[in-house]
């Protein structure tokens, strides 16, 4: 019998496929087409102690295998997301983990605090990374310090398991993640967008309203699962791969690196039905290779 459960500190999840904030909404979005119940978990869009608007449009550019986008973190602002996104989430009895986004620690302390006590948030995932906003996010992720605060003040403010999502545009990814690890992260989710661009030969300007976006989807691939392999190696906390899975090959490959889970992010948006067929794939490659739980695929060097 295999044995897909995972342990990410107190967290328990059924299996180790998890949505990507940011291209699942808040779970119903998907509802027609997915029972997200049977997923490890989902990772809502990232929410903000304010509602945002986001960044000006066009802010979706598709590149060869991969998508730009310049979305700037617009959510509903977490009062909202706790009165109206939450309670259907809760109803299906689906693991939430609430992607947190802040400006200042100050603001990443007060989200985590009132995120920390409500019924149905399993964990926090701490978006440290995301290079679309001109204040915070990229800052905090580049910077090991600043990531060791954040981390250490979040972990005073909740007893929820705390994920921290790393940046890729860093020079050493494993730096920031012992900062995570020393500031009591329970886990880091890697990698967030490479940040990139495109220009509209025509117009003659670039694409994207924001100039620059983040990079995902099948080209970011090799990059997160080169970086996963080595924060694997570099700490003793679980890892989260996450860039460019749309197949169970691809999710196989990041067990084999050294991942706990995964989260299928811009798959979703091309086939909403992805994360439920990498999920069968798993079980039917591990039923196949004889693998009786995840850990097993890890490569040990
Ligand atoms: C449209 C879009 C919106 C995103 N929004 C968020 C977000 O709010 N918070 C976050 O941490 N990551 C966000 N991400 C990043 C994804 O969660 C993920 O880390 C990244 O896309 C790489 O995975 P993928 O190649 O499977 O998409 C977003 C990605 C996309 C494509």
């Amino acid at each position: 019998m295999i044995d897909l459960k995972v342990k990410i500190g107190t967290l328990r999840l059924k299996n180790p496929v998890l949505l990507a904030s940011g291209t699942c909404g808040y779970g119903k979005e998907l509802s027609d087409f997915l029972d997200v119940s049977m997923l490890g978990g989902i990772v809502v869009k990232g929410i903000s102690l304010e509602p945002r608007k986001g960044n000006p449009p066009p802010r979706i550019c598709e590149t060869p295998c991969g998508l730009l986008n310049s979305i700037g973190l617009e959510n509903v602002g977490v009062e909202r997301f706790i009165r109206e996104k939450l309670p259907w989430l809760r109803d299906k009895g689906v693991t939430v983990i609430v992607n947190c986004l802040g400006n200042s620690i100050d603001e990443y302390k007060e989200l985590s605090g009132r995120l920390g006590n409500v019924d149905g948030i399993h964990a926090l995932e701490i978006n440290i990374s995301c290079p679309n906003v001109k204040k915070g996010g990229a800052l905090f992720g580049t910077d090991p310090e600043l990531t060791f605060k954040v981390t250490k003040a979040v972990r005073e403010e909740t007893d929820l398991p705390i994920i921290i999502k790393l940046s890729p545009n860093v020079t050493d990814i494993c730096e920031i993640a012992r900062a995570c690890q020393e500031g009591g992260a329970t886990a880091v989710s890697l990698i967030n967008t490479l940040l990139g661009m495109a220009i509209d030969i025509e117009r003659k300007r670039p694409f994207l309203g924001n100039i620059f976006g983040g990079l995902s989807g099948p080209a970011i691939k090799p990059v997160a699962l080169r970086m996963v392999w080595q924060v694997a190696r570099c700490v003793d906390i679980p890892v989260i791969g996450i860039g460019g899975i749309t197949s169970f090959k691809d999710a196989i490959e990041f067990f084999m690196a050294g991942a706990t889970a995964i989260q299928v992010g811009t798959a979703t948006l091309i086939d909403p039905t992805s994360s439920e067929k990498i999920l069968s794939g798993i079980i039917d490659f591990m039923k196949e290779n004889n693998y009786l739980k995840i850990a097993d695929m890890k490569i040990v060097d």
